[in-house]
């Protein structure tokens, strides 16, 4: 049998684990064109929670229904293929996570194409970097820096929910390339990483009021910011930048788990200062992923770039992964592990 997960009930405020449902069915049977994948890794992702809510932002993947299964990125082996394109044992990445076996096949729902299957090659390195620093999370935290806010070495840059999957990276990656970097993070704990794994000075965006815990660590303000949380984080970045400062805007995390998000009331800083803001999403510079995968998959050889996962085990455990991530309580890359 196969097991997935569903939206049992559109959440009220936070999500929680009573949202969601496992479902018991039959494992599908592919039918010409398609292959049925063993998922092993599932990718536990903030923005899964944008489509639990009865609207999604124009543009974005349409919300769903309750009764709907879950979709995330996930990895897995071909274990029977009616698809010339892949043959049994190739280990695939692909966006129908949160279930066992999945019936991959040509209507896949993707936003710009990114997602669609794809066969990896991860030779000696652990496949679950494929979803991790070398995959999305890579790609997001490469683009966001290199392309969107051009960081150079002599920069100041804040990256806020800096301890998570994106955050890390980009934090290291800017540190590597020769910014100066300052993060932002939800706990003492997090801090504690960042400080003495990662390298990065922090603070806890908790504990005490933002604009000076930013100040503390960057008297003379910032020069870019790389966005993962939005509202009051974002409305003390457009006062933090100095002029002809840049903004990535790459996720909005604070406005996800059923608050209501809240806009920048400052925003005519952008034009009293020069500031650039750009949104973006890594799934339109599918381009950038070999020169991604290159240079931080060196940088994990040498040792320069620590890389840290939270793994949940077994689907039965996705909700709550789910729940564990939007509140804060994992670090790094989050991941289920769906069998070995
Ligand atoms: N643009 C793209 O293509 C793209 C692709 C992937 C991800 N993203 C975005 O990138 C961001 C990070 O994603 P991720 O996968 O790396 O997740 P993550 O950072 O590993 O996990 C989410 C983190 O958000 C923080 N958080 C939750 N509520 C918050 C709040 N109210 N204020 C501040 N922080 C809060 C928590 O950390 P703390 O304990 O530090 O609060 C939590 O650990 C998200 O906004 C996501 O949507 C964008």
């Amino acid at each position: 049998m196969n097991h997935h997960v569903r939206l049992a009930r559109r959440p009220v405020g936070k999500l929680t684990t009573t949202d969601l449902e496992l479902v018991e069915v039959p494992v599908p049977e592919p039918g010409p064109g398609e292959v049925l994948i063993r998922n092993t890794w599932l990718s536990i992702d903030p923005s899964i929670r944008i489509r639990l809510a009865e609207t999604t932002p124009d543009g974005y993947l349409p919300p769903l229904r309750p009764g709907d299964e879950l979709s995330g990125l996930a990895l897995g082996r071909v274990i029977e293929s009616r698809s010339p394109d892949f043959a049994v044992g190739d280990l695939v990445s692909h966006t129908l996570g949160y279930r066992e076996y999945a019936l991959v096949g040509t209507r896949v729902q993707t936003i710009g194409g990114y997602g669609a299957p794809a066969r990896i090659d991860a030779g000696e390195l652990p496949p679950q970097w494929f979803l991790g620093p070398l995959g999305s999370a890579g790609l997001t935290a490469y683009v966001g820096l290199f392309e969107i806010l051009a960081v150079a070495p002599g920069d100041t840059l804040w990256v806020s929910s800096a301890a998570g999957a994106v955050g890390a990276l980009a934090a290291q990656l800017a540190h590597i390339r020769g910014a100066t970097v300052i993060g932002s993070v939800g706990s003492p704990a997090k801090v504690a990483f960042l400080r003495d794994e990662l390298g990065i000075p922090a603070f806890d965006y908790r504990d005490g009021a933002l604009p000076e815990s930013l100040a503390a660590l960057a008297p003379g303000g910032i020069d870019a910011y790389f966005d993962n949380v939005g509202g009051d984080h974002l409305t003390a970045a457009l006062d933090a930048l100095r002029p002809a400062g840049r903004i990535a805007l790459c996720g909005a995390v604070s406005g996800y788990d059923g608050a209501a998000p809240a806009g920048p009331p400052n925003l005519f800083t952008m034009v009293s200062k020069g500031l650039r803001m750009r949104g973006f999403r890594a799934g339109s510079f599918t381009h950038l992923e070999e020169p991604m995968r290159r240079e931080v998959a060196g940088y994990l050889a040498d040792g320069r770039l620590a890389y840290r996962e939270s793994v949940f085990h077994g689907i039965a455990e996705a909700p709550a992964a789910l729940v564990a991530l939007l509140s804060g309580a994992t670090v790094g890359k989050t991941l289920c592990r769906l069998a070995s």
